[in-house]
């Protein structure tokens, strides 16, 4: 039988849906969650919530003497990138400083394996896409710093035997599970789908367009946007792939390889929803490159991951499907 996961953040919107993964698969899951964005019902009957801050460490050893884990896919953070702009000693803190004390506490209870949700704003504004892993890691915001300095952490302890790890770096992650049974219900949600979604079912009145004399084509920033639950099965199958082999860590870009434009995807919500949302051209928001897509080929290569959902039309039906369910 499998050895029991436990997912941090796992209530959370990325969290929830590997969760909904592993379980499908048949492995026992705990989830660590201290519910500050995360939902209870986000997390499946059967799967025990243990409501902590993984920052406590004290609080996370009681956790790991109480349940056998083998292993520990990491997804508990903020993401948002200009909250970590206005307030980045709450980011250092919430993301690294934590991490920091759940990484000690994993070694205390001897926990092999560690799954890291890390993001493509290691990157910070590359001149050219799509990026390989081997591209410098030089972030423009204290978001994807206080996610580079947990990866290094990571690497300097992993060097040690202590464990292995698996970094996976997050393009811009949409949509929600194609059943329905979890979706993004952050409030005061700040990523663009999502905001847009928000304005389909009249939740807003508009959204704003951040900036339109970037660099590209139509003149607003383009991302690699990944559909949550491709995600998900890249999860199961990097946990996999550090258990098959103890002694290897890798570093995983989680993208499709294709870039769209903030413009592109309103159309294509537009398209899905059968009527326009209304659009503000405005500023520039702080933080943001101008340009990030994936090369997964290595992501591909190494777990075999087949993407399911990849098609823009069907990340932005699910997402506007689950923002239906959550307005009803
Ligand atoms: N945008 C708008 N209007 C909005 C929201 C966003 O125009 O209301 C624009 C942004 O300016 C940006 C693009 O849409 O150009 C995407 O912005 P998001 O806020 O949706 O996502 P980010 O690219 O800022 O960040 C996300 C994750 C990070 C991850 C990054 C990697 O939150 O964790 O993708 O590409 F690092």
């Amino acid at each position: 039988s499998k050895p029991t996961i436990l997912v941090t953040g796992g209530a959370g919107y990325i969290g929830s849906h590997a969760v909904l993964a592993l379980h499908d698969a048949g492995w026992p899951v705990v989830v660590a969650d201290n519910l500050s964005n995360g939902r209870r019902e986000a997390i499946p009957d059967g799967v025990p919530l243990v409501e902590v801050d993984v920052g406590d460490a004290a609080a996370m050893a009681d956790l790991f003497a109480v349940h056998p884990i083998a292993a520990i896919m990491h997804f508990a953070g903020s993401i948002v990138v200009p909250d970590s702009v206005t307030d980045p000693h709450y980011y250092y803190r919430n993301n690294t400083v934590a991490s920091h004390a759940l990484i000690g506490a994993a070694m205390k209870a001897g926990i092999k394996h560690i799954l890291f949700s890390s993001t493509a704003a290691t990157y910070g504004a590359p001149e050219t896409v799509p990026l390989d892993e081997d591209n410098p890691t030089r972030p423009i915001n204290p978001y994807g710093w206080s996610k580079l300095m947990t990866e290094q952490m990571l690497r300097d302890i992993a060097a040690t035997g202590a464990f292995n790890y698996g970094a996976l770096r997050y393009f811009n992650v949409a949509g929600a599970d194609p059943q329905g049974r979890s979706g993004q219900a952050s409030k005061g949600a700040t990523h663009l789908l999502k905001v847009a979604c928000e304005a389909a079912v009249g939740k807003r009145s508009h959204v704003d367009v951040f900036g339109t004399d970037y660099p590209t084509p139509d003149g607003t920033c383009i991302r690699d946007y990944i559909h949550v639950s491709d995600l998900a099965a890249a999860h199961v199958l990097a946990l996999e792939a550090l258990i098959d082999s103890p002694s290897e860590s890798f570093t995983l870009n989680c993208g499709y390889g294709r870039g769209t434009s903030v413009l592109e995807m309103l159309d294509a919500l537009d398209a899905v929803n059968g009527s326009p949302v209304a659009r503000v051209m405005g500023e520039r928001r702080a933080g943001d490159p101008p340009q990030l897509v994936a090369s997964n080929r290595r992501l591909v290569e190494r777990l075999g991951w087949t993407p399911r959902f990849a098609d823009t039309a069907t990340i932005v039906r699910s997402a506007l499907e689950w923002e239906r369910r959550l307005a009803s």
